[in-house]
């Protein structure tokens, strides 16, 4: 795994296993901005101060709950995110990361470096839940950890507001794009949330039709024409 600079000075790695990026090389911040809080309506809701619980598939770096902790922040709105990830990154990898650039998260970003650090290096399957929630603000910001293969965990029903489908490729990560997965997260979000993805590749759009999606496209973020982004009706 090696850091990358995007366009924007925020980091991103290079996998050798699935040879991409963890994001867009055009840049981290205009992607997660763009496909995953405006994508899948998190954005509008922290502004409006609606409490919010989001699922991502693949934690990675972190970068995308950084941000979504970053706007609930700005806006004093609660927020519940869960991730799931099976290859956790190490402390020494996080601690290496900028993403401790974005605004309003020194305090969480330092408490959940110091976190990791007392974490094993290769933790085992299970949940582990780091509630940032500052006692001295009206609003909760907690982090659940899914440490395991997202195909294999079971969620519960009609909990999320928001899902960010952000996996690696679809053709290099294929388990995270079938129906059956996709029929999995459409039953874990609640009526009316929205799930967003930053691809636009026809089977996926497909696979999410037949997972009860209303699909829609929407521009890409730099350096992509098209997204996709399903609704639960
Ligand atoms: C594109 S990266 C996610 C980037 C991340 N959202 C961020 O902001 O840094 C895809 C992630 O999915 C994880 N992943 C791939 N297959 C998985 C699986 N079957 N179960 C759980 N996580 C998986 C990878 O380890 C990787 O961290």
């Amino acid at each position: 795994m090696k850091i990358q600079k995007a366009a924007d000075g925020f980091d991103t790695l290079f996998s050798e296993q699935y040879n991409q990026t963890y994001h867009s090389i055009h840049g981290v911040l205009q992607e997660s901005q763009h496909v995953f809080l405006d994508g899948a309506g998190v954005e509008a809701r922290l502004k409006n101060k609606i409490e919010t619980s989001v699922l991502e598939i693949g934690f990675g770096t972190g970068f995308n709950f950084f941000l979504t902790a970053s706007k609930a922040i700005e806006n004093e709105a609660s927020l519940n995110f869960t991730s799931i990830e099976n290859n956790f990154l190490g402390y020494n990898l996080f601690s290496s990361l900028n993403h401790i650039r974005l605004p309003n998260i020194k305090i969480l970003y330092n408490k959940f470096l110091n976190w990791r650090k007392n974490q094993p290096q290769n933790p085992q399957p299970g949940i582990c839940k780091i509630d940032f929630t500052n006692n001295s603000k009206p609003y909760l910001i907690q982090l659940n950890l899914l440490i395991g293969n997202a195909v294999e965990v079971s969620l519960p029903a009609h909990k999320y507001d928001a899902v960010y489908l952000d996996a690696f490729s679809p053709d290099d990560n294929p388990e995270l794009w079938t129906v059956s997965f996709l029929r999995k997260l459409f039953q874990a979000m609640k009526p009316g949330a929205m799930l967003s993805t930053y691809s636009a590749k026809g089977n996926v759009r497909r696979a999410m039709t037949e997972a009860g999606f209303e699909v829609s496209k929407r521009p890409g973020s730099l350096g992509k024409r098209e997204m996709l982004v399903g609704k639960k009706v």
